[in-house]
């Protein structure tokens, strides 16, 4: 795979306001799906697509979102001296290199495009992924990579896209492409929830984008959209409108909106059921939970 693509943005500066209390004290992207934090899910994600330069845009009160990613020397030598060695490996597998990831502020949480925008001065004049880690997406082949290989045929701007059911669309960016079941399609327009019965297409954009430097610079030029927030799929749209070089692309895989309790839960299951050391248990508990459930009623 011919991959230009090296930089990505991690936009984690949200007030996650739909976890609180929970996340009156820690970040939203820390809690974890089993075992591991969201943030890793997003950071591995981003590994596995020859992603070399992690940049999170961070705020107040975010701190442990690097310090999982830093060498813990005291945890190390400690499993190290009782022999334990597969949670010394699982512990080793979250050290990034020295100057791997990089941090900017986001002052105040502005918006989505804001955030993006605030890693301007480290992206420069080259191609940029941004993953959102409240979407977590299980895939045989992750999904950004399978992102950068199209992207390493089309260039121009990339988007996830999945279908979604039509009474769905109005909670979701709405694609506006050609009839067709290739996975990379060209998009001629884009509508930020569509009113009922409106939608162009039933493919949602979801939080993995590959994108060029000029969108970068569109952010620092739109006003603020709805919410009063600057909007990434609006500076998107601009671009759409001057060049057209906009792709959508239909990922193989299953995506959980970690970003809400119900898609949280959903997760939680998926994941713990997918684990070779839970999943026959969890089963069996979820069928006697049902059962239970069932007797009550
Ligand atoms: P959300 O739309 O889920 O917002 O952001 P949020 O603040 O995290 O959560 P709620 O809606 O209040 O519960 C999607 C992603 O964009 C980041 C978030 O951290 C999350 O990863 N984000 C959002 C920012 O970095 N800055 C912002 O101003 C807004």
């Amino acid at each position: 795979m011919q991959n230009t693509v090296k930089k990505a943005i991690f936009p984690v500066a949200g007030l996650g306001t739909r976890f609180l209390p929970a996340t009156k004290s820690i970040p939203k992207e820390i809690m974890t799906l089993v075992d591991r934090p969201l943030i890793q899910y997003a950071v591995d994600e981003a590994h596995a697509a020859g992603i070399e330069e992690f940049i999170f845009v961070t705020s107040r009160g975010k701190g442990a979102l690097e310090d999982h990613f830093d060498r813990a020397p005291e945890l190390e030598a400690t499993l190290e001296r009782k022999g334990k060695t597969g949670l010394l490996e699982a512990l080793r597998s979250t050290n990034l290199d020295s100057g791997a990831i990089a941090t900017v502020r986001q002052r105040q949480a502005l918006g989505l495009g804001h955030a993006v925008w605030c890693a301007r001065h480290l992206i420069g004049d080259e191609p940029f992924a941004v993953l959102l880690p409240d979407d977590v997406i299980a895939a045989d082949t992750p999904c950004l990579r399978q992102m950068a290989e199209a992207h390493a045929e089309t260039g121009g701007n990339m988007m996830a896209a999945m279908e979604v059911a039509p009474d769905q669309a109005s909670s979701y960016g709405i694609l506006d492409v050609p009839l067709g079941m290739s996975p990379t399609l060209p998009v001629t327009g884009m509508v930020e929830k569509p009113a009922p019965g409106t939608q162009p297409s039933n493919l949602a954009v979801i939080g993995r984008y590959i994108l060029t430097p000029r969108v970068m610079h569109h952010l620092g030029e739109i006003a603020p959209g709805a919410g009063g927030e600057i909007q990434l799929t609006d500076a998107i749209a601009r671009e759409i409108e001057v060049t057209g070089n906009v792709y959508g692309y239909r990922f193989r895989g299953e995506r959980f909106d970690c970003g809400s309790k119900a898609g949280f839960l959903r997760a939680t299951l998926a994941f713990g059921l997918a684990r070779d050391d839970l999943g026959d248990a969890l089963e069996d508990y979820m069928y006697q939970l049902i059962a239970q459930r069932r007797a009550a009623e």
